[in-house]
């Protein structure tokens, strides 16, 4: 099962809106999907999976597609998405620096714990930051969210800047975090493999010929 990160399309909205009343209890208009997009249209994401044997398939023979909301087209199915921004709050209380915010991020429930909110999340933040110049992204999350919390201040590293106290609706607490944003730090290469440093002048075959020798 492949999985694929890319940018977000107008055709995919409706499945990204689906994917939202699925997994998270606020939800938005689809005006609201579609202002994102069309303001800052390289700033979302989505995790889509293929079938190949749907591939192939007239669309109008897939019965199977009209019937899933998260299918974009046929063979193709929305398994995660992030909705990011540019602030235009007119109400903020920093106009003075650009900066990002994450709207909604979801990851349907089996394709979980498999690295996806991870990956889009760093391709939002870096497209944030490469084509909006934004300096920070900020975003809410409920304080029982243990999993959210876990991906962005343990494995993102985004600071907590405040409680912000009965934010939604049902009177539950939010994290408001913040991350700083730096282009370099936030190139796939630079977290990738992130443990190996490449000193960029040994053989990088040597150790794998040797060791696949003497394993024979
Ligand atoms: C939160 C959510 C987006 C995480 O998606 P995911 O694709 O499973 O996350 P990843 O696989 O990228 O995991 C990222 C990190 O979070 C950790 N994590 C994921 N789920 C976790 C859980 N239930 N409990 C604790 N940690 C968890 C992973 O172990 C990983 O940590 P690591 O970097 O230390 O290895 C997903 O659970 C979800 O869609 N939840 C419902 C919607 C939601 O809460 N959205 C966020 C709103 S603010």
């Amino acid at each position: 099962m492949a999985i694929t990160i890319r940018l977000a399309t107008i055709d995919d909205l409706q499945g990204m809106q689906n994917a939202n009343l699925s997994n998270l209890p606020e939800n938005y208009t689809f005006k609201y999907y579609l202002y994102h997009l069309l303001s800052w249209p390289q700033a979302s994401f989505v995790a889509t999976t293929t079938d190949p044997e749907l591939l192939e398939q007239d669309e109008t023979q897939v019965t199977d597609i009209k019937k899933d909301t998260q299918y974009v087209r046929s063979g193709e199915k929305i398994v995660g998405y992030v909705l990011g921004k540019m602030d235009d709050d007119p109400d903020s209380t920093d106009k003075e620096t650009p900066h990002g915010h994450v709207t909604s991020l979801s990851v349907m429930r089996t394709y979980r714990r498999m690295g996806l909110a991870d990956k889009l999340m760093r391709q939002c933040l870096f497209a944030l930051c490469e084509n909006y110049k934004a300096e920070y992204v900020s975003l809410h999350v409920r304080k029982s969210n243990r999993a959210a919390l876990h991906l962005y201040k343990d494995t993102l590293k985004f600071e907590v800047l405040s409680i912000e106290n009965s934010y939604y609706q049902d009177g539950e607490d939010a994290y408001y975090m913040k991350k700083k944003l730096k282009l370099d730090e936030l190139l796939a290469s630079t977290f990738q493999n992130a443990q190996e440093e490449d000193d960029l002048e040994s053989d990088l075959l040597e150790g794998i010929v040797v060791d696949g020798v003497s394993a024979l």
